[in-house]
């Protein structure tokens, strides 16, 4: 995890070219790039109907194919260009990034990259049992677990490929064994469906050392129908773990952390809950997403997308991509969630969740 410290950014240290103290590109937020999210594949084995809805992901669904995706040393190359401009962690999505054909190779090209402090993934953990040893061997530093049900009939529903939630638990444990640890478990909270299996997961793992997230359900992509009244403020599960487990807010571990954290009182560890439709966090978002195709968004809510692949595949050396990395963060104005509530169009077009990797 990042112990850097950044130098305060004040009027003596501001610098006359826009840039940080430290030389960091700001965009026009005064927001750095320092997180850079990798979709490595936009196919998934589950279909959870919030994100992959089987109507629209079914047999005809055209995912993309071997040579639209970026090589691994194409993923390397971007990813060292991204270093030198400032960004400190990596975090390897998908759709489901296990299912990236030789997913350590990967992992073992971008372990060594210079300024990368965290090097991490988001997964399903269907196939971590099997891969959670390699993944750590290869160098990956923790993992994040997408969970939404200890229940399995739920978790059967949610993942809708009636996966059995055991599996899951055997992969966290795997990857706790071979010390992929902070681990993380996120539960996506959506009303009707799971809210009744937030305490139990509250339960499941205090005292275990992994920290669960609860997060609020969001309109990401155009396929799954979101609505307001689907999603259980940040507030309400605070106040229900609250009343069982008394809690207490702790301060973020680093600026622009997406959770906010609550610890246990009794010292049981702590959980997170990530509020990004009932209180926003544009204001310090240093997040970019790559997605498997090569193509750079700089709001998880995005439209449009910038070819780096074929800035990759062309002529341009490492400087020129940086130059065009530089000019395009020097130019973002994104934060779509504070400006949801007064939203006037509808949001057409934006990319699908699966296909830029949450
Ligand atoms: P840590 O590095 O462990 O702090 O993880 P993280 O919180 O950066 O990452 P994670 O991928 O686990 O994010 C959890 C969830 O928060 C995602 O799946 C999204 O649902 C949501 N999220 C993450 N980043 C953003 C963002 O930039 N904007 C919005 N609106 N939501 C985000
Ligand atoms: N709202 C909030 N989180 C979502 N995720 C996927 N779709 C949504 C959504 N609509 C989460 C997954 C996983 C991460 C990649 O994003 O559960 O934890
Ligand atoms: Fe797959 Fe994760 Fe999307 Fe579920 S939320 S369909 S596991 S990518
Ligand atoms: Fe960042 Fe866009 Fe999410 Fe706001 S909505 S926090 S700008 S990715």
């Amino acid at each position: 995890m990042s112990t850097r410290k950044p130098t305060p950014d004040t009027p003596a240290n501001r610098r006359k070219d826009g840039r940080s103290p430290d030389g960091d590109v700001l965009d026009t937020m005064k927001r750095p790039l320092r997180d850079l999210r990798i979709s490595v594949t936009d196919r998934c084995n589950f279909r959870c109907p919030y994100c992959m809805p089987k109507e629209v992901f079914g047999r005809d669904y055209k995912f993309l194919k071997r040579g639209e995706i970026l090589t691994f040393e194409e993923i390397r190359r971007l990813a060292r260009v991204f270093a030198a401009g400032g960004v400190k962690k990596l975090r390897l999505t998908g759709g489901e990034p296990t299912l990236r054909r030789d997913l350590p190779t990967l992992i073992e090209m971008l372990s060594d990259i210079q300024g990368i402090e965290d090097l991490t993934l988001t997964t399903n953990g269907s196939l971590l049992k099997n891969m959670a040893g390699d993944l750590k061997a290869a160098g990956l530093d923790r993992v994040t677990v997408s969970l939404d049900s200890l229940n399995d009939a739920v978790f059967r529903e949610m993942n809708d490929v009636d996966f059995p939630v055991q599996r899951v638990l055997d992969g966290i444990q795997a990857a706790a064994e071979v010390g992929l640890t902070p681990i993380k478990v996120n539960m996506v909270v959506k009303k009707g469906v799971n809210e009744g299996d937030v305490l139990e997961m509250a339960r499941r793992f205090r005292g275990t050392g992994h920290i669960v997230r609860f997060i609020e359900y969001m309109d990401v992509g155009t396929s799954n129908g979101w609505r307001m009244d689907d999603v259980v403020a940040a507030k309400e599960i605070v106040a229900a773990i609250d009343a069982e487990f008394p809690l207490e807010a702790l301060d973020p571990q680093y600026k622009g952390e997406v959770a906010n954290r609550w610890g246990y009182r009794d010292g049981a560890g702590e959980i997170g809950v990530i509020a990004s439709v009932s209180q926003p966090f544009c204001g310090d978002c240093t997040r970019a997403r790559l997605s498997a195709d090569g193509q750079l968004y700089t709001c998880l809510f995005a439209v449009i997308g910038h070819d780096l692949r074929k800035l990759v595949r062309g002529e341009e050396s490492d400087e020129e991509i940086g130059e065009f990395l530089d000019s395009l963060w020097s130019r973002r104005k994104d934060r779509y969630s504070e400006l949801r509530a007064s939203q006037t169009e509808s949001g057409d077009g934006k990319v699908e969740m699966s296909y830029i990797g949450g």
